[in-house]
């Protein structure tokens, strides 16, 4: 579990990185599509008021502006050098804010529809966040999600322990273990995705570069000796997997 202290590196990380980061953003333009995808099939009867959480450069807001054009739409994140970004690709359209999606005390609700793509992991308590930011769902409304499972990255573990070190990705949750807060109609469905780098190396750059290299809390980054064998051992084509856990909540 993330500490408040790693969330103010997460977020100077990504306030950092607004720049690099849709260069490097292949598998979050893809799961924003397939998570729009699955927000726009669901029986929505007109929703009027939305707040997306954690809306990055807005990859799923440009998606949810399209699909929306009547909705009140208010995009958020906790680095306003991403959520600029999103202001320059989405424009007047929407409005914005600057919110800590899992402590939410200033957004104003309630919202019909609560949507999120790939910033849930990065929440401290990730079942308290999600409980407190139900509680902004209108009667009905419905909160919807894409995050990150526990088989993320599992190639990149193996590469550890094969070498006797531990590595410093965060424990995500699976689809059965996922905590839910109760007194909800609640449904998750899960996919992997598997992205090829060229090597260790550019998978590690390519995590810098969407300011996401953070690693769990407690852990020591690897020495740079321990750092270079195992680069070395992933010298070739490596492939990293992205378990993507699509959640549903409904109020
Ligand atoms: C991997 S990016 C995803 C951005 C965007 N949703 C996308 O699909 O491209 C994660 C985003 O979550 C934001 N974030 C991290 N922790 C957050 C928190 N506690 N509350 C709100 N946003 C957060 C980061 O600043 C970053 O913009």
């Amino acid at each position: 579990m993330m500490t408040e202290r790693q969330k103010d590196r997460i977020t100077r990380a990504f306030s950092n990185k607004a720049s690099s980061y849709d260069m490097a953003a292949d598998v979050q333009w893809l799961v924003a599509s397939r998570l729009a995808a699955r927000i726009i099939d669901a029986p929505i009867a007109a929703p009027l008021r939305i707040v997306e959480i954690g809306c990055g450069t807005g990859f799923l807001s440009s998606h949810l502006a399209e699909a929306f054009p009547n909705a009140d739409l208010l995009l958020t994140d906790i680095a306003a050098s991403m959520l600029a970004r999103c202001r320059g690709r989405i424009g007047d359209r929407a409005r914005y804010q600057v919110v800590d999606g899992e402590r939410p005390e200033g957004l104003e609700g309630p919202f019909d529809l609560i949507v999120s793509n790939l910033a849930f992991q990065w929440f401290v308590d990730l079942g308290k966040g999600i409980e407190r930011l139900s509680k902004f769902l209108a009667p009905g409304g419905r909160m919807m999600f894409a995050t990150l499972g526990v088989q993320t990255f599992q190639e990149w573990r193996a590469a550890h322990r094969a070498l006797g070190l531990t590595s410093g990705t965060p424990a995500y949750p699976g689809a059965a273990d996922f905590p839910w807060p109760p007194g909800f109609s609640t449904q998750i469905e899960e996919e992997l995705l598997q992205q090829p780098y060229a090597d260790g190396h550019d998978f590690v750059r390519s995590l810098k570069a969407l300011g996401a290299g953070e690693p769990a809390p407690g852990h020591q980054p690897l020495a740079a000796g321990a750092m270079r064998r195992l680069l070395a051992s992933l010298e070739d084509e490596f492939t990293a997997t992205y378990h993507i856990l699509y959640g549903e909540l409904v109020a």
